[in-house]
């Protein structure tokens, strides 16, 4: 099972910008892997505004992929435009929001929905905090991958910690009280951040225009360098469970390079 992890594309209604761009290519990126991942999440910012025509946008761009896609809402998006755009998907939806399970295969895929109206910070509520519960819960032995836009802890930059997750607190005693969270998956940083929540890991994703590098030297200001975006590759097998990769998205593919053929290092 290989699941691969895009974040915060904003796209904008227009298909020739700078975001449509990226995220084209990050989508050409995910075709040209050496293994097609399984399924891909997209944690949120799916566009820059949360407009119906954007969202349109946002269809057409990931359309070539064809495995499943399922997305969670970001501060930019729009709860009641992405739901009536792209659907909510998966099972056990729960209602007025864009949370939902996936069952896949070997593992749970729990996606939250942290958008706040109006607010650049996120939010879960009681309702949806409850529901979470009651999913982890009712497959105590089952892996599970939660996905959400929003860090549930903080980052150490000011600025990014000042509209993350209200009261992570209450997320994070949730969590402590389940064991079988594999990983929590978020973006809204722009940034590949990894650390300890809840007793399991959470990892943030870059974005598909640009992975931010902050200056921390400085929490007290967002002050970042545009590197390369990236995605986040994470595989499942029985005997190492999961583990999660980084890959950057040039524009041009490298080659494969036959470093061991499973007996011996090719010289
Ligand atoms: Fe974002």
């Amino acid at each position: 099972m290989l699941i691969a992890q895009l974040s915060d594309p904003h796209v904008m209604a227009e298909p020739d910008d700078q975001a449509a761009h990226a995220l084209r290519r990050a989508v050409s990126h995910l075709l040209e892997l050496p293994v097609l991942p399984d399924l891909v999440l997209i944690t949120g910012d799916c566009t820059e505004h949360g407009e119906v025509a954007e969202y349109e946008t946002f269809r057409t761009l990931i359309q070539p992929l064809p495995m499943p896609v399922y997305v969670v809402p970001g501060n930019h998006d729009q709860r009641a435009a992405m739901l009536s755009a792209l659907g909510r998907p998966g099972t056990l939806g729960l209602e007025g929001f864009m949370q939902y399970v996936v069952e896949a295969g070997p593992l749970r895929l729990i996606g939250l929905d942290t958008h706040l109206p109006g607010q650049d910070a996120g939010e879960l509520c009681a309702a949806r905090l409850d529901w979470l519960e009651d999913r982890l819960t009712e497959a105590p032995g089952r892996p599970c991958v939660i996905f959400m836009h929003h860090p549930p802890a903080r980052s150490s930059l000011n600025v990014m910690d000042g509209i993350g997750l209200r009261d992570p607190q209450a997320f994070e005693a949730l969590l402590a009280r389940h064991s079988n969270v594999e990983r929590v998956l978020t973006g809204h940083l722009h940034m590949a951040m990894t650390r300890r929540c809840g007793g399991t890991l959470l990892m943030t994703a870059p974005g598909t225009q640009h992975t931010w590098l902050p200056d921390l030297g400085h929490p007290e200001r967002l002050s970042v360098q545009l590197q390369a975006p990236a995605c986040l590759l994470h595989s499942w097998t029985p005997d190492a469970g999961l583990v999660s990769f980084t890959s950057v998205i040039a524009d041009r593919t490298s080659p494969m390079l036959d470093l061991h053929d499973g007996t011996a290092w090719r010289s």
